[in-house]
């Protein structure tokens, strides 16, 4: 698609009194950039301090000493900010809509005297299990007000949170309860989504077999369902809740302090654990949800995330908690019971913005327009869509036939590291194009980079990589136990630079459009999966000699999984072998990791140093064959014709 022959949506009415108009978004960037300082110093002050803040900004890109601070002495509580500051004035306005699976059962709405109580009790049961500041707790629930009140409970005793998406399989939770320490663990007895259940207990009672006897396992009855139960060891937490007092002072915290981890896929090796800070995460989070959403007193807010994602923790729960807002959260799926059930929720809670993700879009488009006219969109203002390039057919359905063409559509394009919005247009200020994230957030510097010569490319219109040339509030702060990672993986190709990871192209408008990722990650359904992850899960099954994983063009998931395997030899490769090793990749990784295709492969192309060309293998599993460029450095260059010739993708 070329940024010259789509037009530009002009800003819809009813966004004159948007949070930024167009003069605002030029002078407070400006300002922004100008004097970092200034800027951030006041909007800090959209935060409760306990102690305030006299330093903003200290931080440094220089491979090698990367060091990122900010409000460096000031002390908060997140808790604080999400919660007790509100009661006063809106203690009895709901804090969380939740929406369960089952569309029969009974919403609930929880006001924010209700949230304070649960996140104080819970902060007491946890005190009581000995967690302590800085202490980890792993959070593994499925999407119930107990994942929030938990989040909250962690930020008020001072313990770092590392929530494990419930899709995770108990390999996946092992790993990250053993990387981070964890001395808790708390999850749920089963997860109901889309009519069905998964038994998160038994999930966990499998990780713990790999980790330190010491780590507690609390438990929420959600569903009531039986499960096994360990004397000593697990903990019914609502039954504990109704024992421990109602009050849990909150712990004063240093704005540097993690409020949480959050493991995310790379390039190379396992989940990196993303640290974030209290001060400068929160300030963001408040500030984008803000901007972006052009969120207003009174307004419900729909994000469709998990919490086990960046976009749970900073749109469900931070952002919109720390602005006072009314936050949905939904234990379904969008085409439960039917495609329309999002329409339908929308409806009966009179959503006003609705923020998903553009594979979930598509998913739905493909079911027709008649799910989404059954129902009243009228509440709707503002529509959002974040994790994976959104294709202008998606852009324009979501615009037509969702926002019927009045509502404004902000791509957001932001990371795990990021903490909130990067690129995104502001709907009040900045007139979009479909498939383009368009233009800097407050603050933000993008820089266009050649990866060849890793020069910045001056200019309109540029294509390159994605690089962030300074600082802002939101920015992870390390890798949990690892920082020569950190530096290694975000500020050594490019000196002086944040690489993102993604390609993009800026337009002659100066607009930003995202190509997708220039590493070894592929996002599946706005997922983030690290190919290496998948290749060992795959070569840690006792049959498979060698796996090269690559991404291809996916009509729904944006990317599907592709999968090259070389069998043991004596191993004749079968349906049913396919079948067996799919499901392994489940029980390693979980569902969202299955290959989509696996092809198997008698040899994979490699340079005579032994390095597989994965560039040959990507261009095959795009059916793409015609174009492999230069193989003249390949060991075997005939294995190539093998595999195009029984290559999975034709479409
Ligand atoms: C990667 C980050 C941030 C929340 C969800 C994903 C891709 C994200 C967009 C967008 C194009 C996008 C990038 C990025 N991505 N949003 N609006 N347009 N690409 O977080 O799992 O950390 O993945 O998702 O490739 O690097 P994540």
């Amino acid at each position: 698609m070329s940024s010259e022959n789509v037009g530009k949506h002009a800003i819809p009415a009813g966004f004159e009194n948007a949070h930024a108009g167009p003069a605002d978004y030029q002078r407070l960037y400006a300002e922004s950039i100008d004097d970092p300082d200034g800027f951030w110093g006041r909007e800090g002050k959209r935060l409760d301090w306990i102690q305030p803040y006299t330093k903003v900004k200290n931080t440094d890109f220089t491979f090698g000493q990367v060091s990122i601070k900010w409000f460096e002495d000031g002390v908060l509580n997140a808790s604080v900010n999400c919660v007790d500051r509100h009661l006063e004035r809106r203690g009895e306005q709901t804090a969380i809509i939740f929406e369960p699976d089952d569309p029969k059962a009974e919403a609930q709405y929880i006001t924010y005297n209700q949230l304070s109580e649960n996140v104080n009790r819970m902060a007491n049961v946890l005190l009581s299990q000995g967690v302590m500041r800085g202490d980890r707790v792993v959070i593994y629930l499925p999407m119930i007000p107990e994942a929030a009140y938990a989040m909250l409970a962690c930020a008020r005793i001072g313990a770092i949170h590392s929530i494990v998406f419930a899709g995770f399989s108990p390999d996946a939770l092992a790993n990250r309860i053993n990387d981070s320490g964890a001395k808790v663990v708390i999850t749920a007895d089963s997860a109901p989504r889309g009519g069905r259940k998964t038994n998160l207990k038994s999930n966990a009672d499998a990780a713990l077999l790999h980790c330190s006897d010491r780590v507690r396992c609390l438990v929420v009855k959600h569903t009531g369902d039986q499960t096994t139960w360990v004397e000593g060891r697990d903990v019914d937490v609502k039954a504990q809740m109704q024992e421990v007092s109602p009050d849990c002072p909150p712990r004063p915290m240093n704005a540097e302090d993690p409020l949480f981890v959050l493991y995310t896929s790379g390039s190379t090796g396992k989940p990196k654990g993303v640290v974030h800070s209290t001060g400068g995460y929160l300030v963001f989070a408040a500030m984008t949800h803000q901007y972006t959403f052009d969120y207003h007193e009174g307004d419900v807010f729909w994000c469709t995330a998990d919490v086990g994602w960046v976009t749970g923790h900073s749109y469900i729960v931070y952002g919109p908690l720390a602005n006072g807002a009314t936050t949905l959260m939904f234990e379904g799926v969008p085409t439960w019971p039917d495609a329309g059930r999002f329409w339908e929720v929308c409806a009966k809670h009179k959503v006003n913005q609705f923020y998903t993700a553009p594979t979930a879009i598509r998913a739905l488009m493909g079911k027709g327009t008649e799910f989404v006219e059954k129902h009243d969109l009228s509440s709707l203002r503002l529509l959002g869509t974040v994790g994976e390039p959104i294709n202008p057919e998606a852009w324009n359905w979501y615009n037509e036939n969702v926002g019927k063409g009045r509502c404004p559509i902000v791509d957001t394009w932001w990371q795990t590291e990021t903490g909130g919005h990067l690129i995104t247009p502001l709907p009040g200020a900045i007139e979009t194009k479909a498939g383009s994230a368009t233009l800097p957030f407050f603050g933000i510097k993008p820089a266009v980079l050649d990866p060849n010569s890793a020069e910045l490319i001056k200019g309109d219109p540029a294509e390159g990589v994605l690089c962030i040339a300074d600082s802002w509030p939101g920015q992870m702060r390390t890798v949990w136990g690892d920082h020569q990672r950190f530096m290694e993986t975000y500020f050594q190709q490019y000196p002086g630079y944040y690489f993102t990871g993604d390609g993009c192209r800026r337009d002659e408008d100066g607009y930003y459009w995202i190509t997708g990722r220039v590493d070894d990650v592929i996002n599946v359904s706005g997922h983030r999966m690290g190919t290496a992850e998948v290749e060992s899960a795959l070569v840690a099954h006792d049959k498979v000699a060698e796996a090269a994983v690559v991404g291809y063009p996916h009509p729904v998931k944006g990317q599907g999984i592709y999968a090259y395997v070389t069998l043991m030899n004596g191993v004749e490769p079968s349906d049913e072998l396919r079948a067996e090793l799919e499901k392994w990749v489940r029980t390693e990784i979980g569902p969202i990791a299955k290959p989509d295709l696996i092809q198997w492969a008698p040899g994979m192309p490699k340079t005579r140093s032994g390095k597989i060309m994965r560039r040959i293998l990507r261009k095959i599993a795009e059916n793409d064959y015609g174009a492999l460029g230069d193989t003249s450095t390949l060991a075997e260059p005939e294995v190539v014709d093998e595999l195009i010739e029984n290559r999975m993708n034709r479409g």
